[in-house]
């Protein structure tokens, strides 16, 4: 490396390039062997720059020996204990009954298991209870009361419920929408669509053993019509691993996710050979051109192929991701998609 400083050098690479293109550049070589990449103790993204401690310590679980999917259900943990996130586990926010329902699924590349648990509430670490469904049972996939009660049944730790500012939030919410007009009212949902109400995390790595694994989850869309369940906990939706490819999460409207099997399509177009942040893009772009919405649909994909490569896309002005690796961990600013920056859908094969 030349006379600049490493830390400067990749802080301005940061600035300057795209996901994947940091990581190589940081290495000065085209591609990480994915020997070394597995000497230095794997590669973890993760959805937002809360996902940057969640990272951190998934990554110290690999290098502890651990297994991925203790990296993703302990990295997933520590969003999840953090009662001033608003959109994640003990903080999460209430849907319209002021009742806190939790949605997240877990994936292992080898074997291609999957657990999932959906409108979950009283239990602080859904990653934890789909894990056990993974592991435990011959589903995938429990929600609402049945997977409250396997949650007891299986000595998971209860939590408190709604935090007094989430509470404070609702109450506030609630008053408002007694106060608008009839036709205006919440039918449909709650009123708390904007994009940073629906935060999940969602996080890929690569383990040394060069195996990948994911998961999710979130609180979901605020003040959502009680029993709603959004994308993170559908599987293909958001979060899909395929350990000969590549794994894909996604945040923001899961609505707007969960009609396109969003992080499987991501994954299927890393399979025709696209760079993880294109696949994320021409994932966007694919959408879009169906959807009435458009580009107005506050989602955003990140994405990381088995050789290592990473990447991120968002709409609109695009999002903050986290990447963790041996050599660094830091906080990067996605692409973002708008109609007036859209290119042709099917560009830029490798
Ligand atoms: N993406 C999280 C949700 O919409 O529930």
């Amino acid at each position: 490396m030349s006379a600049m400083p490493r830390r400067r050098f990749l802080q301005s690479a940061a600035v300057t390039f795209a996901g994947g293109a940091i990581y190589q550049r940081a290495q000065g070589a085209p591609l990480l062997p994915l020997a070394e990449l597995r000497a230095q103790g794997a590669v973890v993204v993760s959805t937002w720059p809360f996902g940057q401690p969640a990272n951190e310590k998934a990554l110290k679980v690999l290098q502890a020996g651990g297994a991925g999917l203790d990296a993703i259900e302990q990295g997933i943990n520590v969003t999840e204990s953090d009662a001033g996130n608003p959109s994640v586990g003990l903080g999460g926010i209430p849907n319209a009954d002021g009742v806190v329902q939790l949605d997240a699924c877990i994936m292992s590349g080898p074997g291609h298991r999957a657990g999932s648990v959906g409108a979950l509430s009283g239990f602080p670490h859904p990653i934890s209870v789909a894990r056990r469904i993974m592991e435990t049972t011959r589903h995938v996939m429990l929600v609402g009361d049945g997977a409250a009660k396997f949650a007891t049944e299986q000595g998971f730790a209860r939590g408190p419920e709604l935090t007094a500012g989430q509470r404070d939030g609702w109450e506030k919410w609630r008053r408002e929408q007694a106060a608008r007009p009839a036709p205006a009212k919440a039918a449909t949902g709650g009123a708390a669509a904007k994009p940073d109400n629906h935060d999940t995390i969602a996080m890929v790595l690569l383990a040394p053993d060069g195996h990948l694994y994911g998961g999710c989850s979130t609180s979901g869309w605020g003040y959502k019509l009680a029993g709603r369940v959004g994308d993170s906990p559908i599987l293909g939706s958001g979060l899909y691993v395929d350990d000969d490819i590549g794994a894909a999460g996604a945040t923001g409207i899961g609505e707007n996710v969960m009609r396109y099997c969003g992080s499987f399509l991501v994954v299927e177009y890393m399979r025709q050979g696209l760079h993880p942040q294109e696949a994320c893009l021409e994932t966007i772009r694919r959408i879009a051109k169906k959807d009435p919405k458009g580009f107005d649909l506050s989602i955003n994909f990140v994405a990381l192929d088995k050789k290592g490569r990473f990447g991120a896309a968002g709409t609109g002005s695009g999002f903050e991701y986290s990447v963790t690796c041996g050599k660094f961990s830091r906080v990067l600013q996605s692409p973002g998609l708008t109609s007036s920056k859209v290119g042709p859908i099917g560009g830029n094969r490798k």
